[in-house]
């Protein structure tokens, strides 16, 4: 088949990759000139893990091409995939703007019947409004199809190759037929069901796995206030099936681009269809007073130290881990951000390091100072603060450490050393809900 794909974002280029891997011949079509051409260079915009082996076998073998023409590749195309982004507006919706603009260009361009499917999570009820626009320019010869993408960053090709399902939305045989026929070679349970449902699919899911975080770190609160340990506890409860470990880590909150703008989003389209979600407001709600619960447990390690409350001004707190999660330089929503931020404010002095985002951040946050090493932020540091929980961190000489730090404390907002072993080697260790 031929197929463009609309967004050379992280959907756009794995879905591009993908399907050209698979034998398609794929257009993928982005606004910005800067991204296509570095992109037709073999340039990957940000970092995932083997994108760019896919993409690069794929521009070679010419069957995936770049370009910012609409002209150039969706009159070619049976199948047009709408990739773009739909952020959060001020008020937690989502923006359309994007999504509307993409569509709008590609009706201009359609030669034969076109299927135009929306990969982007986008709230339910916008059909009309997109046929409509459609209709502008394209009599009868197109249909409408939701297929959301459920991929993860970091491991964004792999989900992508061996999803768990695979959702097709649209009333019309024809585009049913078309997507299964595309997905063919992909394994994963077909979801085949009308646009309204796979979309709420989409919503549904990631407003559930936020639920779990949140609920895992209202719990991991509770053991910090009763004695228990928040490990031991979740692997108790993770042992029943129906209940399961995955998602099940308490940390500092939720990030990224996606879990907390589809949550808010989800709320603002549950008030519009007449209904309180107030489970989910509680979800977001407790989420957002993690950052500051951190914050307060970092001044509480400071404290005992010092046997007083102590003053942040002049002390210098190293940070490890700035990506939202390991495994990606994606900074959007990153839990590392309001932390800093918070400790600006008190006049800490911050010096951080992360494998793959200390470019990115730089452009976010100029004060702080970037090292090209975790020993290298350690040096002479107050306190260390661990955010995200890339595994190069779980090798770290510690007795090291020691020696290099000027004071041996240790904040790990996601319980990943051992806390047993750096108490033995003298160090003040806070975990979470430990
Ligand atoms: P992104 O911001 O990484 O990429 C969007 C791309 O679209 C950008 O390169 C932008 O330049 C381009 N673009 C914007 N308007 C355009 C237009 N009119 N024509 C052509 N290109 C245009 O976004 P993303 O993270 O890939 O997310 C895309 C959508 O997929 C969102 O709705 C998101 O919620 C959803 N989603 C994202 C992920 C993820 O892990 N990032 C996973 C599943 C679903
Ligand atoms: C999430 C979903 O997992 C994907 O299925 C979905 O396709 C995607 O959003 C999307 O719609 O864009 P992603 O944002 O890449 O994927 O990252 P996650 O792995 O879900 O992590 C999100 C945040 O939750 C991170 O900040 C992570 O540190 C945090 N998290 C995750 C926890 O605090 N505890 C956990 O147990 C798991």
């Amino acid at each position: 088949m031929t197929i463009t794909v609309i967004g050379a974002g992280y959907v756009g280029l794995v879905t591009a990759a993908v399907f050209s891997e698979l034998g398609n011949k794929v257009y993928c079509v982005d606004i910005s000139e800067e991204r296509v051409n570095s992109l037709k260079k073999g340039k990957v915009p940000f970092f995932e893990p083997q994108l760019p082996e896919y993409l690069k076998r794929n521009i070679e073998e010419k069957r995936l091409f770049f370009t910012t023409s609409y002209s150039e590749s969706v009159p070619k195309s049976q199948i047009v995939f709408i990739c773009v982004g739909t952020p959060p507006t001020n008020n937690g919706e989502a923006d359309l703007s994007y999504l509307f603009s993409a569509v709008e260009e590609s009706a201009r361009n359609f030669k034969g019947y076109t299927l135009i499917t929306i990969k982007s999570t986008v709230p339910i009820g916008y059909e009309d409004d997109l046929e409509a626009i459609v209709k502008k320019y394209a009599k009868n010869n197109f249909e409408f199809a939701a297929s959301p993408e459920f991929l993860k960053e970091g491991t964004a090709i792999e989900d992508t190759m061996h999803p768990d399902r695979i959702v097709i939305g649209t009333n019309s045989q024809k585009a049913q037929k078309m997507l299964l026929e595309l997905h063919a070679p992909i394994s994963g349970e077909r979801i085949i069901c009308d646009m309204r449902s796979a979309q709420l699919i989409k919503y549904a899911s990631n407003a559930f796995l936020a639920t779990k975080i949140s609920y895992v770190n209202a719990l991991a609160i509770l053991c910090e206030n009763m004695g228990a340990d928040v490990g031991k506890v979740l692997s108790g409860v993770g042992a029943d099936k129906r209940i399961g470990n995955a998602f099940m880590k308490p940390g500092v909150g939720y990030g990224g681009s996606c879990l907390p703008k589809d949550v808010t989003a989800f709320i603002a389209q549950a008030d519009s269809f007449n209904y309180d979600f107030q489970l989910l407001r509680s979800v977001d709600a407790v989420n957002n007073t993690q950052i500051e619960r951190f914050i307060n447990k970092i001044r509480k390690a400071l404290d005992a130290q010092e046997g007083k409350r102590t003053n942040l001004d002049g002390l210098t707190i190293a940070i490890l881990g700035l990506a939202f999660k390991p495994n990606t330089d994606d900074i959007r929503d990153a839990p590392s951000i309001k932390i800093i931020k918070h400790l600006l404010d008190l006049k800490a002095k911050i010096v951080a390091y992360d494998p793959q985002t200390n470019e990115n951040m730089k452009k976010v946050l100029p004060q702080v100072s970037y090292m090209e090493d975790a020993y290298k932020a350690l040096q002479k540091a107050d306190a260390m603060v661990l955010v995200t929980e890339w595994s190069e961190f779980s090798q770290m000489d510690f007795e090291k450490i020691k020696k290099i730090m000027k004071k041996p404390i240790i904040i790990d907002g996601r319980n990943m050393f051992d806390r047993e072993k750096l108490k033995s080697l003298g160090f003040s260790y806070t975990g979470v809900g430990r």
